[in-house]
């Protein structure tokens, strides 16, 4: 963590839960949060399936938990059967979208040159984009991993300009890392991180690298999250498996508090 930069920690739930689990998930986690205390020193988004964003959105309320979508279109509106638009997520509450998850990008095919799109279309939206990169293992096997994560940022940034960028986070979650119970340990991670933060100065400015916050995900729990997240350019985390208990989300939320605190931070 550094002092400059508030902790972000998302909640991705993937395809999970059913429509009552998950109001009751949405419950317990500001439930948790608030018991936890960490409602001042994090910035805490769950990420529910579409059907469910309404109804968890109603939940969560007033509460300064953010609203979040899986994906969204690179379209705006037409004739594009099963695609849900930036504009729909903001219609129904969602202040934020992750883009460009491994699930996604592996599992679905996308790639840098639509996921450029998306992020374009969903900063215009005026949502909270966090932006998914991460090598494979045989990438990482090969001494790639920063080369790839750098192509994959350089292409999905692409020609957007610095003002319509400020509301990107950036997701580090090394493809090895997802759901296998294997993390990147908290040096490799600190690592790929400083080499982000790197990129995006050459990108955009030292400055813009600065206040971004790039957040790590893969495997992460209660019980390892406080040594990832001490890395001073490690500004939170995007929770898979853990995120869907609450006491697990919160005690996570907790370890960014600290960690930040530990850094300077209020
Ligand atoms: P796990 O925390 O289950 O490894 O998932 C990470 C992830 O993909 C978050 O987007």
């Amino acid at each position: 963590m550094h002092a400059e930069r508030r902790p972000f920690i998302g909640g991705n739930w993937k395809m999970n839960t059913d429509l009552a689990s998950g109001v009751e998930l949405a419950d317990a986690v500001l439930a948790a949060l608030a018991a936890a205390g960490v409602e001042e020193s994090v910035d805490a988004a769950v990420y529910p399936p579409f059907p469910y964003l309404f109804t968890v959105g109603r939940t969560l309320g007033h509460s300064a938990v953010l609203l979040g979508a899986q994906d969204c279109s690179a379209d705006v509106s037409g004739a594009f059967t099963g695609q849900v638009s930036a504009g729909m997520l903001c219609d129904v509450g969602c202040r934020s979208v992750i883009i460009g998850h491994s699930e996604r990008r592996h599992g679905l095919g996308e790639d840098d040159e639509l996921l450029h799109e998306k992020l374009a279309i969903a900063l215009e939206s005026g949502l909270v984009a966090v932006l998914c990169v991460g090598e494979t293992l045989s990438e990482r096997d090969d001494g790639r991993a920063e080369a790839v994560v750098a192509h994959q940022l350089r292409g999905c940034f692409g020609t957007l300009k610095a003002e319509t960028v400020e509301r990107v986070v950036v997701a580090y979650e090394p493809v090895w890392a997802i759901g296998t119970g294997r993390t990147a340990s908290p040096e490799d991670a600190q690592a790929m991180h400083a080499s982000i933060r790197r990129v995006l100065a050459d990108l955009y400015d030292s400055r813009f690298a600065a206040r971004t916050r790039i957040i790590y995900g893969g495997s992460v729990n209660a019980k390892n999250a406080r040594a990832i997240f001490d890395g001073p350019d490690i500004d939170g985390g995007l929770i898979g498996g853990a995120s869907l208990k609450a006491d697990d989300f919160a005690s996570i939320c907790r370890a960014a508090a600290e960690a930040w605190s530990a850094a300077g931070g209020h």
